[in-house]
């Protein structure tokens, strides 16, 4: 029987990685290993026990204030012995975090082929999102099997000079995951709180936002929230200690704002169902909300999801206070600009990405 191994360790590579896992445990011709590697902690859990994703290998790596030298160095090391015990015969890695690369790279050195999931974003800026831009088209170069999860990033992998026949179309297994998680009889306390107002929901988190940017962003929200007596927003807040500072620096004392813990993947994506809008800097989030058509305003300077753009739901607001004050005051205030990007597109799947990639690969290892 085939060894296929999965690798991941952040949050939203367990969201989109679990239900692959489901489905290759489905078919008979695999036997599935999964290694975490505890990139994240208190964030990767409840992942893995919403999608009863039991793994058989936990490096644990994870410590207050990693450095990109930390996650790198440990996995490398922690990895080695575990793919030489299960000397796989394709290993999968998704996105683009440091889990992805140092795994790759291991991968590479044991001349084990590599499958990437979430194949071919790209900004094409080194810098932006940092370190992600360098990890996924490093991971490109290794890559023996490339799954896309649109025409455009297939695209970005042709024009790099992949082989085609190692490039395959799937969608995001991301949209595969929200199959099941929306419900319509649905409550939470935080919600309740909101239910009087325009509910904005708002997450932060991106290493290259640390900093002034981050400060801008909350600086901007903070202002617009106590312009406007008719919203309210919540705000599941990353565990980085550093997002957490800046936040109390900047909204503490704020009573339109509730900075919550992470929610569970099951309540974000209902969060977002019933939002107004979403101001956020993560990637994930950008493929999630246009689904359930939510504007999405992008505090970033860059996206890997132009899908998104041309499809009018995603704003690329940038991250200067003036700019995301400016468009968060708009999308607020003039009906007509909400109601243009406020229409439910989804160029990112149509829920069978994972049956997708099971099939190549019972055809192709
Ligand atoms: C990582 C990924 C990023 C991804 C993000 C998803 C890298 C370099 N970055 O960034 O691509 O978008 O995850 O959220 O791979 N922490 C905890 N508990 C947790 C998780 C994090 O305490 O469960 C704290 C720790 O102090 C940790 C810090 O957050 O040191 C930063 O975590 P890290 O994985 O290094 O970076 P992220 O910003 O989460
Ligand atoms: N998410 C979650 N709980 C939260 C915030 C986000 O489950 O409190 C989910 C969200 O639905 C999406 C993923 O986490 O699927 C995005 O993760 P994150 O923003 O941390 O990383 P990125 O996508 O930017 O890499």
């Amino acid at each position: 029987m085939k060894r296929i191994m999965l690798v991941f360790g952040t949050r939203p590579e367990a969201i989109k990685m679990c239900p692959l896992v489901k489905e290759l445990k489905k078919r008979n011709c695999f036997k599935v290993i999964v290694c975490v590697t505890g990139q994240h902690r208190q964030m990767l859990t409840p992942v893995l026990n919403t999608f009863g994703v039991v793994p058989d290998y936990d490096l644990s790596i994870m410590k207050d204030g990693q450095t990109l030298f930390d996650i790198t160095t440990s996995i490398l090391e922690k990895i080695k012995p575990v793919l030489e015990t299960v000397i796989p015969d394709i290993c999968l890695v998704h996105g683009d975090t440091s889990t992805t690369f140092a795994t790759a790279l291991a991968c590479f050195y044991l001349r084990i082929p590599v499958g990437h999931v979430e194949a071919g974003l790209r900004t094409y800026n080194i810098e932006s999102p940092y370190p992600e831009e360098f990890n996924r088209q490093a991971v490109g170069i290794i890559s023996k099997f490339n799954f896309a999860p649109t025409e455009m990033a297939r695209e970005h992998l042709q024009k790099e000079g992949k082989n085609p026949e190692s490039i395959f179309v799937t969608g995001n297994t991301v949209i595969d995951a929200m199959q099941h998680t929306v419900v319509e009889d649905y409550h939470h306390p935080e919600l309740s709180w909101a239910a009087d107002s325009r509910m904005i929901f708002i997450t932060a988190h991106r290493r290259e936002n640390l900093g002034q940017p981050m400060h801008n962003m909350f600086r901007a929200i903070r202002r617009v929230l106590e312009e406007h007596k008719d919203v309210k927003a919540i705000y599941p807040i990353h565990m980085n200690p550093t997002v957490r500072k800046a936040a109390k620096e900047e909204l503490d004392g704020c009573d339109r704002i509730h900075i919550i813990e992470p929610l569970d993947v099951f309540d974000c994506h209902n969060f977002e169902a019933r939002c107004f809008l979403c101001l956020t800097d993560s990637g994930g989030i950008q493929e999630e909300c246009p689904s359930y058509g939510k504007p999405v305003l992008v505090m970033r300077d860059t996206t890997e999801r132009p899908e998104g753009v041309a499809a009018g739901t995603l704003k690329l607001v940038g991250t200067s206070e003036k700019s995301i004050y400016y468009w968060f005051t708009r999308l607020l205030d003039n009906e007509e600009d909400y109601k243009k990007m406020a229409h439910a597109t989804n160029p990112y799947g149509d829920g069978h990405s994972c049956e997708r990639i099971a099939d190549i690969l019972e055809k192709r290892i």
